[in-house]
């Protein structure tokens, strides 16, 4: 953040107010508003935070005109194409690439976190068989504090790193689990002879009696989805773990915080909505009744998988993912399923009409996600988990940052009251 000395002039009730500029080193200018309300009284009005910076972060850069994502500066299609999810872990955590040396020393520290402790498998079959997997990520990740008492105090350097460290190592642990539960096989213990989308796929799909072998093309468009979920800077979930976290609260706390939000439909949920949204259109002629509701004012249907608060452009992981789904559908050779055709003819259709282009509505990441992740034998119900898995480093490094900030202060949002003024309590044979 530069001061540049630059100031706005805020007249208000005959008086001026000068509000400092900050210019950051990218991104639109910031007007410093946090002594308006001790000098005018006032306060600043901005349901959903649509012109308002929360904090200041070097993690990750969006610039949704250009329709660019930077991690720590670099532009998420090179790291798509030439890094792999744990380098970019390193990157977000720790501000630069790594050498050869810290990679290795960082994969081996993730590696031996894998397992998660024997007694939360009790901790598991406490859920009914049915749970949806988010339902029991947002338990399960919460109950980490009550199995992980030597990484909870934030005050501490060392317990931040473990804790840091476990989140990102045992997620995908967790997640897999979640999914064995809910369908009735039992849980497979991580490898950590495979690397970690690898590790993943034998954890969800290999069962005890007979051998499962990742295929390397699978598992290289695994580690791709996690690479491209990583971090998105102060989104939703971002934003509920920073919130939650100012509090002082534990950080496995806080990131159970942040997958409740990432569940809902307009965040995280979107994959499984987009999919979903897909199975109900099921054939391509049916695509003009489906554009027409998305445009209907009075209905309250959204094409799932389209949109971006952020991104007016083109969403650039969903670039990267759209070939990666050609190619996995080629490779799985199901390039004629009818759900991708509807999503090949919806995507054209949105594409090309006049109310997705003038509200600038492209497909987003979640479109293309779902059409991987089904074709590689995910249900719909995992598909937010994944995201969770891959968006946890994003939820750790925001966390680490936060805390390590001496500025760090309790979140408090203040509110535009329209509801009554002071009144006298009514006796109930009053009313
Ligand atoms: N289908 C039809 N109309 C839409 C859609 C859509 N998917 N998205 C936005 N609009 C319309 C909306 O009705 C509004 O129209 P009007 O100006 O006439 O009232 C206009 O576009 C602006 O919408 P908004 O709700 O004010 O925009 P927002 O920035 O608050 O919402 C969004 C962003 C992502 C929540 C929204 O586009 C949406 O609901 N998309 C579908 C859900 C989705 O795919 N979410 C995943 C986001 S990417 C993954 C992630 O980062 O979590």
């Amino acid at each position: 953040m530069t001061d540049t000395k630059k100031s706005a002039t805020l007249s208000l009730n005959g008086e001026s107010y000068e509000l400092p500029i900050f210019s950051p080193t990218a991104g639109p200018d910031v007007l410093d508003i946090r002594k308006l309300y001790a000098q005018a009284g006032v306060f600043t009005y901005d349901p959903g935070f649509t012109s308002t910076a929360s904090c200041d972060s070097t993690i990750t850069f969006i610039d949704g005109n250009k329709g660019e994502l930077l991690h720590r500066g670099y532009p998420i299609d090179q790291l798509a194409g030439k890094s792999h999810y744990l380098e970019v872990c390193y990157l977000l955590l720790y501000g630069e690439l790594p050498t050869a040396t810290q990679l290795e020393d960082f994969e081996g520290r993730v590696t031996r976190h894998t397992m998660v402790h024997e007694q939360m498998h009790n901790f598991f079959r406490g859920f009914r068989r049915d749970a949806h997997p988010m339902a029991t990520l947002v338990g399960v990740v919460g109950a980490m504090s009550a199995f992980y008492h030597d990484s909870t105090d934030i005050s501490d350097p060392w317990q931040r790193e473990v804790a840091s460290i476990r989140l990102i190592a045992k997620l995908p642990t967790i997640a897999a689990m979640a999914y064995k539960y809910s369908i009735g096989q039992p849980f497979v213990y991580p490898r950590n002879d495979l690397d970690y989308a690898a590790n993943f796929l034998h954890m969800c799909f290999s069962v005890p009696a007979e051998d499962y072998n990742v295929n390397p093309i699978l598992a290289r468009a695994m580690d791709r989805i996690f690479t491209l979920h990583a971090d998105h800077e102060q989104n939703a979930s971002t934003s509920t773990v920073r919130l939650a976290s100012s509090s002082g609260a534990n950080p496995f706390a806080c990131v159970a915080a942040g997958i409740a939000c990432l569940w809902g439909p307009a965040h995280g949920g979107a994959n499984q909505a987009c999919l979903e949204m897909l199975k109900e259109i099921g054939t391509v002629d049916r695509i003009p009744e489906f554009i027409a509701r998305a445009k209907d004012k009075n209905d309250p249907f959204r094409l799932m998988g389209f949109g971006h608060r952020v991104y007016k452009n083109t969403d650039p992981r969903a670039t990267v993912l759209k070939q990666s789904a050609d190619e996995v559908l080629e490779l799985l050779g199901i390039e004629d399923n009818p759900l991708l055709q509807v999503a090949k003819e919806l995507e054209q259709t949105a594409l090309h009409d006049p109310y997705f282009i003038d509200k600038k509505l492209f497909p987003n990441v979640d479109f293309y996600s779902g059409i991987i992740l089904e074709a590689m034998g995910f249900p719909t119900s995992m598909f937010t988990p994944i995201f969770t898995v891959a968006r946890t480093v994003g939820w750790v490094s925001q966390w680490k940052e936060m805390i390590a900030d001496p500025q760090n202060k309790i979140g408090r949002p203040r509110q535009l009251y329209l509801g009554e003024t002071t009144r006298n309590y009514t006796d109930i044979e009053n009313r």
